[in-house]
């Protein structure tokens, strides 16, 4: 039986070698066996500040850099989280039957408290994890691709979703995470005790999928490493282990293909090929991204068709949902 996977990413920076070696590659190897949706979750992005500009520009850049990645329309369905409007309205359901302690005890709340101060968090960051369950389970998702830190998150998901089923009987599928290989993290490259995230504020850090390749071999060339000099996996080096889980990502060798192909030289040679590598690897997805900022209205064609195809799977549930609890 095929799976319906979901998952999405918020337009809140500018999408990182992380985000596609850790999410996109992944979510592209996914779509010819199961039933996908991959969103671009704006409504997440503005439990933020966001410069209005800017959120309407990434959330373009990566839609077509979802589709310059390989995920296909006529595979999967790509479409942007605010167009639909049942993820507003199921979200608001949910949070009628969601109690507070649970999302108290959210731990990327907490941090992003522990950083900001109260006056600038708003309800909506609180709220955060609700709308995500309703992104998840409008979709009757199985499957649900994402980074060990949304573990937490697709948790309280299944935590809604039973809560619901057994006040108004069985409606909603119980997702599960499908957390992704944690050998292939991808950090920052200016800490790599630190992920690589599209929210960093230090740019040097990430490699931009979008960034020139000029700027990615000055950012790689300038990475940091540890003392020592010879090109191994090794925890206690981890810059230079960062620097080869990259390569090895991009090329396909394992671990120990990779040192053996460095062995006997040095972090320079690791930095001078990883940056061939990483260029050759964007060259592709920036000449298919610029096709769709050359004829945007062939991206707005894909994005439409990829509303009205998930807007039937999500009122269908909506509807089920207005029904049980009383609204219609
Ligand atoms: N919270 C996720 C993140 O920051 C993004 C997200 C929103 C998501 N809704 C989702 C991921 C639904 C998977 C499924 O990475």
């Amino acid at each position: 039986m095929q799976k319906r996977v979901l998952s999405g990413i918020q337009p809140s920076g500018e999408l990182t070698l992380g985000n596609y070696l850790g999410a996109l590659r992944r979510w592209v190897s996914m779509q010819d066996k199961n039933e996908s949706y991959f969103c671009i979750v704006d409504l997440h992005a503005i439990t933020e500040p966001q410069d209005p500009q800017d959120l309407r520009r990434r959330t373009r850049d990566i839609a077509a850099l979802y589709l310059a990645a390989g995920l296909d329309s006529a595979k999967s369905i790509i479409f942007v989280q605010s167009h639909v409007r049942a993820h507003s309205e199921l979200g608001w359901i949910l949070n009628c039957m969601t109690p507070m302690g649970w999302l108290e005890r959210m731990t990327q709340f907490k941090d992003k408290v522990a950083k900001g101060s109260a006056e600038r968090v708003s309800v909506g960051l609180f709220d955060y994890p609700v709308l995500m369950a309703a992104d998840i389970l409008l979709y009757q998702a199985h499957l649900v691709p994402v980074g060990d830190d949304q573990r937490q998150h697709v948790e309280f998901t299944r935590d809604v979703a039973l809560r619901f089923n057994h006040r108004f009987g069985d409606t909603f599928t119980i997702p599960e995470p499908l957390i992704g290989d944690t050998g292939a993290r991808i950090m920052s490259l200016s800490d790599p005790t630190k992920k690589m995230s599209k929210s960093d504020e230090d740019p040097s850090g990430t490699i931009a999928l979008l960034d020139p390749p000029e700027l990615v071999r000055r950012k790689i060339m300038r990475a940091k490493t540890d003392s020592g000099t010879e090109p191994r996996f090794d925890d206690e080096r981890p810059g230079i282990t960062n620097l080869l889980e990259i390569f090895s990502a991009l090329t396909g060798k394992s671990r120990a293909e990779t040192e053996a192909h460095f062995a006997g030289r040095g972090y320079g040679d690791v930095k001078r090929e990883l940056a061939d590598a990483t260029i050759t690897a964007l060259e592709p997805l920036q000449r298919e991204h610029q096709r769709y900022t050359d004829d945007p209205a062939e991206l707005d064609r894909e994005l439409r068709k990829g509303c009205e195809r998930a807007s039937v799977v999500a009122e269908q549930t909506l509807r089920d949902v207005q029904e049980k609890v009383g609204l219609r």
